[in-house]
């Protein structure tokens, strides 16, 4: 049977990620916004481009949320965005947007849980590890089949950096971002490497330091540029997710799950490495992190804490 993948929210994010999936060709897509028109809008675009760009997909679009019926993904981008205010030049940190998103998330889980009962829901509405936490207490879905895409951001946009310092392809760097989705991320110069070659011995520490603080601040830097949040990274590192899972790929992909005891964290959606197959979450590894990682692991771990505690659940 085909898949199909149901984006639940068609601003930047979800209709940059319907771009990316047609693209590649994995399912029949099924656009759900609010707005009226829009998702349908969207979708016949999308459609129509198909044989320009030389993809087969069935893209439909609707305000009604009957339209992700029986999808076996579903990926929700709805919700507030970041945003610079003119006046002042200032934007909310991810964090801010909790609780209108909050309630924008309890009743897209709600219609998840009723439409879609045996989907994968991939979480990219920040906070990002709150809102698992609003997916998993609404739909009581198992934990497997809630994952939060922003390990996969922030590690392409390590990457990108990287690879523009070095001018190597990004191909060739690896490496990964672990911890909440914010300041306090953890990006792990012991696990980067340049085609196996240890970053250290390609860059000094220092210049290092500052592609991290980049990273770190990666989404406020285009919010600054644009006016508002990022959009094409989210929206590749979202279709990457989604690969993995419907070809059953089991790649290695920092993303927000559930801890059950891993590193030493319980009942919490954090950041971390994990093998995502057709089965959502399959493994979560735990690296050995060196003293200074785990310390700084542990800090982004209790900022997590700090939001997800605002849901006011239990
Ligand atoms: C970002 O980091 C919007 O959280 C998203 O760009």
């Amino acid at each position: 049977m085909q898949n199909k993948i149901a984006l639940y929210g068609a601003g930047n994010v979800g209709a940059t990620t319907a771009h990316w999936l047609a693209q590649k060709e994995l399912g029949d897509l099924a656009l759900f916004d609010i707005y009226e028109q829009s998702a349908e809008g969207k979708a016949l675009d999308l459609m129509q481009s198909g044989p320009a760009a030389g993809f087969d997909a069935k893209i439909t679009g609707s305000n009604h949320p009957e339209i992700i019926a029986d999808a076996n993904i579903v990926v929700v981008s709805a919700g507030v965005p970041r945003r610079k205010d003119p006046e002042t030049g200032k934007y909310p940190g991810r964090d801010e947007l909790i609780k209108i998103n909050q309630v924008v998330m309890e009743q897209a889980a709600k219609k998840i849980k009723c439409y879609a009962p045996d989907s994968i829901v991939i979480v990219v509405t920040n906070p990002i590890e709150a809102m698992c936490h609003v997916v998993k207490e609404v739909t009581g879905f198992p934990t497997e089949r809630i994952i939060g895409q922003a390990g996969a951001l922030d590690t392409t946009r390590y990457k990108a950096f990287i690879a523009m310092e070095l001018g190597v392809s990004v191909k060739d760097v690896n490496g990964l971002v672990i911890g909440g989705h914010g300041d306090a991320m953890v990006p792990l110069p012991t696990h980067t490497t340049i085609s196996g070659i240890p970053i250290l011995d390609l860059i000094s520490e220092k210049r290092l330091e500052e592609i991290i603080h980049r990273t770190a601040h990666g989404g406020g830097e285009i919010v600054n540029l644009l006016g508002y949040s990022s959009y094409y990274a989210a929206a590749a590192a979202t279709a990457q997710t989604i690969e993995s899972i419907l070809k059953d790929q089991k790649r290695l992909i920092p993303s927000v799950v559930y801890t059950q005891g891993e590193y030493g964290y319980t009942d919490l959606f954090i950041g971390l490495p994990a093998i995502l197959g057709c089965n959502g979450v399959e493994k979560i590894i735990e690296l050995n992190l060196d003293f200074d990682e785990k310390a700084k692991l542990d800090h982004s771990m209790n900022a997590v804490k700090d939001v997800v505690a605002l849901l006011g659940y239990n």
